[in-house]
Formats: structure tokens, C-alpha cells, sequence
């Protein structure tokens, strides 16, 4: 209910206040080493709300009892877990995003480890659910991404806290990330409400990617799958595989705006990771790329536009005879009508990535 809600945002407003003073003592010495290295000074780390849950066991549970909140409402805010002696700090040693609604309120945490070889947990530690965390509906960074995402009629998406930080920072004031969750239909339902503006024209949604196969993968499907291959959905990654924060500690503010601004069409992306797994040397690779590319390209739904991947996929299959592709993408749309292989196409798997 309103008064309960209520007292779990007060707990988390303490809470970040708590643990953002924590970060300017001696303890959290490793915590501002972790900024400095990633090129986030002390006014950025206010700016986010960056804070340090110390070591040891009740620090905030303390502060907080001592600020008359019970042991029953911080397990329940998710800030202390139960233990056999009474509550204790669900986060410890590490780095603490504060995860805030589009009101600001503060709802939940992300945090990061600092020793990796310590066995204290996953390398992200989020706030469980809770009747204010929802993750499946909040976007880390879109309080302060809002009214741009409304602007520019884009929203950038990236995975991880620190990667909205460093494409802010650069410019890129429409990032926002999930919180250890994959994009999902509510995340598109509140963007969809900020992009469509009054024209009713959809915006673009930008998602970026880091190497790693996980989140390219899910992140891919899950979307595509729910919305058809939506034609204004991007994708931005970075050859090398690096995310944004990465890419602005080597490449700088302007390695960021760049990756964002070189993005490329979803379906230009999945054809294009598609067709480099064969090998377009040969005949016969360049027909088994050309069928499970065509496939691609027989689900978009617009004529127009699937006409136009064809004549892209002739040049990027290197087999110069637009109508034999044009016809193998038809072929494949004839069997879809006929409700043929009833499945959608699967989405790639990045080459060489490994884990999924
Ligand atoms: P950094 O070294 O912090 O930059 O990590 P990274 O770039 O390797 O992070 P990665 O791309 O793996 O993760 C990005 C985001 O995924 C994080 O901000 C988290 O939200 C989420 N995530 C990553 N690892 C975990 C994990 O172990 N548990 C949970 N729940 N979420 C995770
Ligand atoms: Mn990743
Ligand atoms: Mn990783
Ligand atoms: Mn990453
Ligand atoms: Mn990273």
C-alpha cells in the first residue's frame, strides 16, 4: 500500500545518503581506485549517486535502526537479508548505483564487487524484487535520459551502470540500462511512450553490445522476437567488443558519440552475423548463407523494405544475380505464408562467442 511504499523509499533515500558518505572514507578506498580507473571523477560519482557499502555485516543496518526503521522493513525494502541473529547488509564491499524511478526516488541498488577473488556473490548484486523494485520496469539512468530520449525521439540502451555513466558523460544523454535483467516488452512499453512523441512517428531504439554472447543474444531475441524485427530498432557494437565505458577509457568521449552514431539497422546486423559464419569463398557457402539469410529477410514484414535487404544481400553474399537471391527470399516467404517452418528465424550466434 501508499504508507509502505512510502517507508521503503524513505529507507532507500537514507540508504543512498548513507552509502554515498561511505565512499569518501578510508574503507572505500578500492571503491574510488575502481572510479578513478574507469575515468569517473569524484563529481561524477556524486552526479550518478555512486556510493560504497562497507565490509563487515550491519553497517547500513545499524545506520538504519538508528534512523527507526525496522529490521522487518529492511529485509522487505530488500537493503538486509534475514539471518539467524536478526538482519544483515545485503550489500557489502562493494560500489552501489542507486537504481531510481523517472520521479527520482530512489527504488533499489546495483552493486558492484570490488575483490573479485572473494566469493561474497556475483560480480552484480542487485536488489531482489520487491513492491518497489521491479526490474522487469525500471531503466537505470531514465530520470536523467528522459526528456532527451523525448527530444531526440532515441533511446540508447546499454548493459550495464557503469556504461550509462561513461556515454552521459560523453554526450550520450539518451543511455539507459537494464538492471541485470534482459531488455524486455515492459522496458519497450515506457521507451514506446517517451519516442513516439506527437506525431506519432516511432523513434529509434539503439542497442549497444559488448563482446560478450549473453547479452547480445538475449537481448536480440527477446526484441525481435516480441516485435517482429521493429525497422527502427538499431544495433551499435564495437568490433572489438568493447562497451561504452570501455570504449570512452581508450578511445575517449568521442569513441562513445561514434559508436552510437555508426549504429546499423537490426536487420543489417542479424543478416550480417548470419552470413559471416559461412564461408562466402566458396559456391556452396555462399548458398547456405544465402538461405539462412534469406530466411532474415523473408520475415520483414514490409515489402518495400524486404525488397531492399534483397539487393543489400546480393552484395554482401558477393553473388551478383539480384534475382536468383530475389527469388530464393521469395521462396522463403511462400512457405512462411503456408505456415511452412512455423518458427521464427533463430537469432545468430555472435562467431566466437562462447558463452550463451
Ligand atoms: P564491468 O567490469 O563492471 O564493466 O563489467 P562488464 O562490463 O563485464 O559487465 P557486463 O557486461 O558483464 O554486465 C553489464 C551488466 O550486466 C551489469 O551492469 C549488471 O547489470 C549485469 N550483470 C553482470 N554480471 C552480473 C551478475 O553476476 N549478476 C547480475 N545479477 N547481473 C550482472
Ligand atoms: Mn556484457
Ligand atoms: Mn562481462
Ligand atoms: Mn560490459
Ligand atoms: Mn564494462
Amino acid at each position: 500500500d501508499q504508507s509502505q511504499r512510502q517507508r521503503l523509499i524513505e529507507a532507500h533515500r537514507e540508504a543512498q545518503r548513507f552509502y554515498a558518505e561511505q565512499l569518501l572514507t578510508p574503507a572505500a578506498q578500492e571503491g574510488r581506485r575502481f572510479l578513478r580507473e574507469r575515468g569517473f571523477g569524484r563529481a561524477d560519482a556524486e552526479h550518478f549517486g555512486v556510493g560504497y557499502a562497507p565490509g563487515g555485516w550491519e553497517a547500513l543496518t545499524t545506520h538504519l535502526r538508528g534512523k527507526g526503521f525496522t529490521d522487518h522493513e529492511l529485509i522487505t525494502a530488500g537493503l538486509a537479508s534475514q539471518g539467524r541473529r536478526g538482519a544483515y547488509d545485503r550489500f557489502r564491499n562493494r560500489l552501489v548505483w542507486p537504481v531510481r524511478e523517472v520521479t527520482g526516488d530512489v527504488v533499489g541498488f546495483g552493486a558492484r564487487k570490488l575483490d573479485p577473488a572473494t566469493d561474497d556473490g556475483p560480480k552484480y548484486l542487485n536488489t531482489p524484487e520487491t513492491p518497489i523494485f521491479k526490474k522487469g520496469h525500471l531503466l537505470y539512468g531514465l530520470d536523467l535520459a528522459k526528456r532527451d530520449i523525448s527530444r531526440e525521439r532515441r533511446a540508447v540502451i546499454v548493459e550495464g551502470y557503469t556504461d550509462v555513466m561513461a556515454c552521459h558523460l560523453a554526450g550520450v544523454t539518451t543511455a539507459v540500462a537494464t538492471c541485470g535483467t534482459s531488455f524486455g516488452e515492459e522496458h519497450l512499453k515506457i521507451l514506446r511512450r517517451m519516442l513516439l512523441g506527437r506525431s506519432n512517428q516511432g523513434g529509434e531504439v539503439v542497442f549497444t553490445f559488448d563482446g560478450d554472447a549473453a547479452g547480445q543474444k538475449a537481448a536480440v531475441r527477446a526484441f525481435a522476437e516480441e516485435h517482429g524485427f521493429a525497422s527502427e530498432t538499431f544495433v551499435a557494437v564495437q568490433p572489438d567488443g568493447l562497451d561504452p565505458c570501455d570504449l570512452r577509457q581508450r578511445g575517449g568521449n568521442a569513441a562513445v558519440r561514434d559508436l552510437v552514431a555508426n549504429r546499423k539497422p537490426l536487420y543489417e546486423f542479424m543478416i550480417r552475423t548470419v552470413i559471416q559464419q559461412y564461408d562466402l569463398d566458396t559456391a556452396e557457402g555462399r548458398m547456405a548463407g544465402l538461405d539462412a539469410a534469406a530466411e532474415i529477410v523473408a520475415s520483414i514484414r514490409n515489402e518495400g523494405v524486404r525488397k531492399l535487404y534483397g539487393v543489400n544481400l546480393d552484395h554482401w553474399l558477393g553473388i551478383m544475380d539480384e534475382a536468383f537471391v530475389q527469388r530464393r527470399v521469395a521462396q522463403h516467404v511462400a512457405r512462411h505464408r503456408a505456415g511452412g517452418p512455423a518458427r521464427r528465424p533463430a537469432p545468430p550466434a555472435p562467431p566466437g562467442a562462447a558463452d550463451s
